[in-house]
């Protein structure tokens, strides 16, 4: 049906016949001649349809936009006081011959050239596609997963997929379930992740396992959470953490020189407890240089303690941003960034800004002023290494509403206040996270899986003291995004059950969900290692685009409904009769 495509003619085909489908984007009547724009899914060209040849004249004036459309014709220069710089095709238009109406377009209920309300543009996702940005995003998407199967096969790992009817896989979020026809009562689970197929693959002698695959969440979406998801799926046997790591580290500089011709340099490795301390978070964003400081040990004094409201039997945390040139900060500002950690759980935000270096009661500006001293002072002004003109906010609290209030700021200064490097691409790898942590109900969880092996990892240590443990685990973050998160597995049948109990899964259960795991461990399972990576949020980053939406061309509401199709819905009686369900109101 045609020669070309519309966005890729330029000014050397000059005088060719071309013969271009796409679809009517915009019209311009002047009378004597017809300006048609007309995109397919390469970019746009002009069509110019003259009065000289009245039949396709008389017929472009029936185009209405979204009109799907033949057009034969002639390449030819445009005037040069109408050429178009910010086209690819601004030099050259089609002079037209031939003119086919294909399909005609009722009026768009979306208008997917501007931005339209959210909801309308998932209902009509096949218009809203029609917006060449997106369309750019989806091209890049695979671009990227062109690459990373290239680069992955050519490290002989094989493509295999996995059982998507399944059980459930102890990712943290809630399972999506699908009941059995055949074996009523009964439910498969749709993976949260491939991870114990993966793993069953190491057992069975496949060295190296990818797969690009879907995932299945039920959990609380965010800008870059969707219920079904796509992970780069990795695993390998016989490679410890580090050589994992810079296998993938490889491919993540791969991709980034060859998508966006960005040349990322050695990533930095920071454990858990250092991001925590620095950061207040696990996925920090580094191309904020600001760190967290410690200053607990200047404060720890009954006056002090009272002054901040601390119940000393909790654990606490005293601690500071120092914020460069930010004396200038209006009381009004300050009182805004006091409203905005109050959020994240701290009840007050302080405030210290450097005038002076020396401490005077009359030109010091503070909200701690009754327990600031010169000796207090100096000491701040040293572990800052605050200089006159800066600004100083404190926070004085328990450990983690100190972590997570502070790592909030330290975002949102960095943002309005222009400290981060928007232009920057910062990853680093977070290692030796702890492997449990206790939750509300003061039960462990395991902060990765389950299935994660713990480093230097002494039996009686595990049983006694399990919060000591630190896992052989490893995320990859970019610019405060987690692309990926792996570990070491455990390969040893009764660390894997010691594990299942100090989660408190019974034995009974532990046989139930992980019988068929425990018992493949037995059969000389080697040790493994492996990762996910999250495509979609690989693809956000390198796309610039903040909302997983625009990276997905069928993506859910933030409440998991596609309003395309509109699911989910509402299941006929004869079809949950057939698989015993009945429907509580
Ligand atoms: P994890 O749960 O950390 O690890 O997931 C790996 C990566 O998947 C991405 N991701 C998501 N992306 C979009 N929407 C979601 N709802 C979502 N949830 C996760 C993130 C994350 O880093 N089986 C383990 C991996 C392993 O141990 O090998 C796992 O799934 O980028």
């Amino acid at each position: 049906m045609r020669t070309q495509y519309c966005g890729n003619i330029r000014i050397n085909d000059l005088n060719k016949t071309v013969r271009l489908c796409g679809w009517v984007h915009n019209i311009r009547n002047f009378s004597h001649f017809i300006f048609i724009d007309m995109r397919d899914c390469t970019g746009l060209i002009q069509i110019i349809c003259t009065l000289k040849n009245k039949k396709i004249f008389n017929k472009a004036l029936s185009l209405k936009h979204e009109f799907c459309i033949q057009v034969a014709g002639i390449v030819q220069n445009r005037s040069e006081k109408n050429i178009n710089k910010n086209m690819k095709t601004g030099e050259i238009e089609i002079l037209a011959n031939t003119l086919n109406i294909l399909n005609a377009s009722e009026a768009l209920p979306i208008n997917y050239k501007i931005d339209n309300n959210n909801d309308l543009r998932l209902k009509y996702r096949y218009l809203d596609l029609r917006n060449l940005n997106i369309f750019e995003n989806l091209k890049t998407r695979n671009n990227i997963t062109y690459l990373i199967r290239q680069f992955l096969t050519k490290k002989k790992f094989l493509d295999i997929e996995t059982p998507i009817l399944t059980k459930s896989t102890p990712e943290g979020a809630r399972d999506y379930l699908v009941p059995s026809r055949n074996h009523h009562g009964k439910f498969y689970a749709l993976p949260q992740s491939p991870q114990l197929f993966k793993q069953m693959l190491m057992i069975s002698c496949i060295d190296k396992y990818y797969q690009i695959v879907k995932c299945f969440r039920d959990e609380d979406l965010r800008s870059d959470r969707q219920p079904e998801f796509t992970q780069i799926d990795i695993e390998v046997s016989f490679m410890n953490s580090k050589k994992l790591r810079n296998l993938i580290e490889k491919m993540i500089v791969h991709i980034w020189s060859k998508i966006i011709h960005v040349k990322l340099s050695k990533f930095p490795v920071i454990s858990y407890d250092e991001s925590i301390k620095k950061y207040g978070s696990d996925k920090p964003d580094l191309r904020n240089p600001i760190e967290i400081i410690d200053i607990y040990d200047i404060f720890n004094n009954e006056k002090s303690i009272s002054f901040f409201n601390l119940n000393i039997k909790k654990n606490n945390r005293i601690a500071l941003l120092c914020i460069p040139k930010g004396a200038h900060l209006s009381r009004k500002k300050i009182d805004y960034y006091t409203e905005y950690v109050k959020q994240y759980g701290a009840k007050k935000l302080f405030y210290i800004k450097i005038i002076n270096d020396n401490f005077n009661n009359n030109t010091v500006s503070s909200s701690i002023k009754n327990i600031l001293d010169t000796v207090i002072l100096k000491k701040i002004l040293k572990i800052s290494k605050a200089h006159i003109g800066d600004i100083l906010f404190l926070i004085a609290d328990e450990k983690y509403i100190v972590n997570q209030s502070l790592n909030m700021l330290r975002l949102k200064l960095g943002n309005d206040l222009k400290i981060t490097n928007q232009n920057s691409w910062e990853p680093v790898w977070i290692i030796n996270f702890p492997m449990f942590q206790k939750n509300a109900q003061g039960k462990f969880d395991p902060v990765h899986h389950p299935f994660t092996a713990m480093k230097d990892i002494d039996i009686n240590q595990l049983k006694n003291a399990p919060n000591l443990a630190i896992s052989d685990s490893y995320d990859l973050v970019i610019n405060g995004y987690e692309i990926g998160g792996g570990s070491v597995r455990i390969h040893n049948a009764s660390i894997q059950k010691q594990v299942f109990d100090i989660i408190g899964i019974d034995p009974y259960t532990q046989y139930q969900q992980f019988g068929f795991l425990i018992e493949a461990l037995k059969y000389g399972a080697p040790p493994h290692a492996g990762i996910a990576l999250g495509l979609d949020r690989i693809v956000m980053l390198l796309t610039n685009s903040k909302n997983i939406r625009d990276v997905i061309a069928f993506p859910k509401t933030t409440s998991a409904t596609c309003l395309m199709t509109n699911s989910p819905s509402i299941i006929e009686k004869s079809i949950l009769q057939e698989l015993s369900i009945q429907v509580l109101q």
